[in-house]
């Protein structure tokens, strides 16, 4: 054991030669152990294996690095953060960044959603708005509102609450679903949609449905509606043209709350700072993680309308009004890494900048329609998706080969969800690396054809 644990140690961190004891997330792990795609280091659009071979980022690492990778202000920012207060508790204690980055995030956010309550992911995220809403109807007198309304194919993590309002059936079907939840439909359909640029005309009617599934129960029983405003995860489906102001209107006529899963959709990636901005709808509650800090330090939050939040506001005041928060909500590192990137993100103008590239980025992605089994293409702010005809009987087999293609062959990192490629590269991207995906991925869909 003792010589088993030196060799280990004694590897080269850089690429280790035993992959046996990290079980690898969301990954097909006795592959990828065969055939490793590791990176070593990063900076600005690339990550680089341990070989030194550059490897465009397709896809902003996990939707994550919106300001690109090892930025100089952000690592600065981390560095002297961590020399000057490594940790504080934020449970009745406080420190100065933590109530700048809230600040700074609500500012950013529209309307009255002035209040950020921090945590370390967006399935923390996620679990922490279903939380708070359950408690604000309990503190508002109606605490028998305990029912949610997700959608199909949503993704919001992989906690208990997250899998229970998401609609992705492996985590459902894996694990059970713990809180009580109905789920409108999707609305992805392609012989309506297939190939529309931005949102699609058709699909505004299916946010309809939320009166149906609340009249099965009554309203009086549902504490909340949660959808993504674009649904990344299960292949990038923007939201049709009026769908979200239907919901919006449809949950104020009810009396429903309603959050916006905003993980991937915030911080710039569909050209504003939330989505909620690009389509004009203030939701109840707003969760946020992945690009806050440009993925450098986990992080995540809710930002919550200032209704909610005063509801819990009374009462003797030496009680706790929220049960709730984790050991290293708004941790200093990650606190100062959000304040240095969202400078970044003002100063280098990058949610405006893309949506100058949205239509360049749209034609870029299109141009791929008529190469071998693109039976889709959809694109919304710098998101990109590429639907691939699934092989005869082995669904998901010709969109992995492309995944690892890609990064095996063409030095393209992106993201897959089955047959869907989806591509969603840091904000700082270049004219000519637009093209230079665009040209990997045609390269890497004809060697998969
Ligand atoms: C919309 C949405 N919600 C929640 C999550 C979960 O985030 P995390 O992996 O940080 O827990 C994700 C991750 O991709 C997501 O896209």
């Amino acid at each position: 054991m003792a010589v088993a644990q030196t060799m280990r140690a004694a590897n080269d961190v850089a690429s280790p030669n035993n992959l046996d004891a990290w079980w690898l997330p969301f990954t097909a792990n006795r592959s990828f152990k065969q055939r490793p795609r590791m990176v070593a280091r990063s900076k600005d659009m690339h990550f680089y294996t341990p070989e030194g071979r550059p490897i465009l980022d397709g896809s902003a690492g996990l939707w994550c690095c919106n300001a690109g990778h090892n930025r100089d202000p952000i690592v600065q920012a981390i560095q002297a953060q961590a020399a000057e207060l490594d940790f504080a508790p934020a449970f009745q204690f406080g420190h100065g960044k933590g109530f700048a980055v809230a600040s700074r995030i609500a500012d950013l956010a529209p309307g009255d959603l002035n209040h950020v309550f921090f945590c370390n992911s967006g399935s923390e995220a996620a679990d922490t708005a279903l939380k708070i809403a359950l408690a604000y109807w309990n503190v508002s007198g109606q605490g028998q509102r305990t029912r949610f309304i997700g959608r199909e194919r949503g993704y919001h993590g992989v906690g208990f609450g997250g899998i229970s309002v998401g609609g992705i059936v492996s985590n459902r079907k894996f694990f059970g679903t713990a809180l009580a939840a109905d789920h409108l439909p999707h609305t992805h359909n392609r012989a309506e949609q297939g190939f529309s640029r931005g949102e699609p005309e058709w699909g505004a009617h299916l946010a309809d449905d939320l009166e149906r599934i609340v009249a099965l129960h009554d309203a009086s029983t549902i504490a909340a509606v949660i959808v993504e405003p674009m649904a990344g995860s299960t292949g990038v489906l923007p939201p049709p043209k009026g769908y979200l102001k239907r919901l919006r209107q449809l949950c104020d006529k009810l009396g429903l709350l309603l959050i916006f899963d905003e993980v991937i959709t915030g911080f710039g990636r569909t050209g504003f700072a939330f989505a909620a901005e690009r389509y004009g709808v203030v939701p109840d509650m707003i969760t946020f993680a992945k690009a806050v800090n440009s993925g450098t330090v986990p992080m995540g939050g809710v930002i919550v309308r200032d209704g909610i939040h005063d509801a819990f506001m009374k009462g003797p005041e030496h009680v706790i009004e929220l049960f709730h928060g984790y050991t290293y909500s708004g941790h200093p590192l990650a606190c100062a890494a959000a304040l240095a990137t969202l400078d970044v993100y003002r100063d280098e103008r990058l949610f405006e900048r893309t949506r100058e590239l949205e239509e360049p980025w749209a034609d870029a992605m299109f141009s791929l329609q008529g190469l071998p089994n693109v039976i889709d293409i959809r694109t919304l702010g710098l998101v990109g998706a590429v639907d691939l005809a699934p092989r005869p009987d082995a669904p998901g087999q010709r969109g992995f080969e492309a995944m690892d293609r890609a990064f095996q062959d063409h030095g393209l990192m992106c993201r897959v969800t089955g047959d869907t490629l989806a591509v969603s590269p840091p904000l700082i991207i270049s004219h000519d690396q637009i093209g230079e995906i665009v040209d990997k991925l045609g390269r890497v869909i004809r060697a998969v054809a």
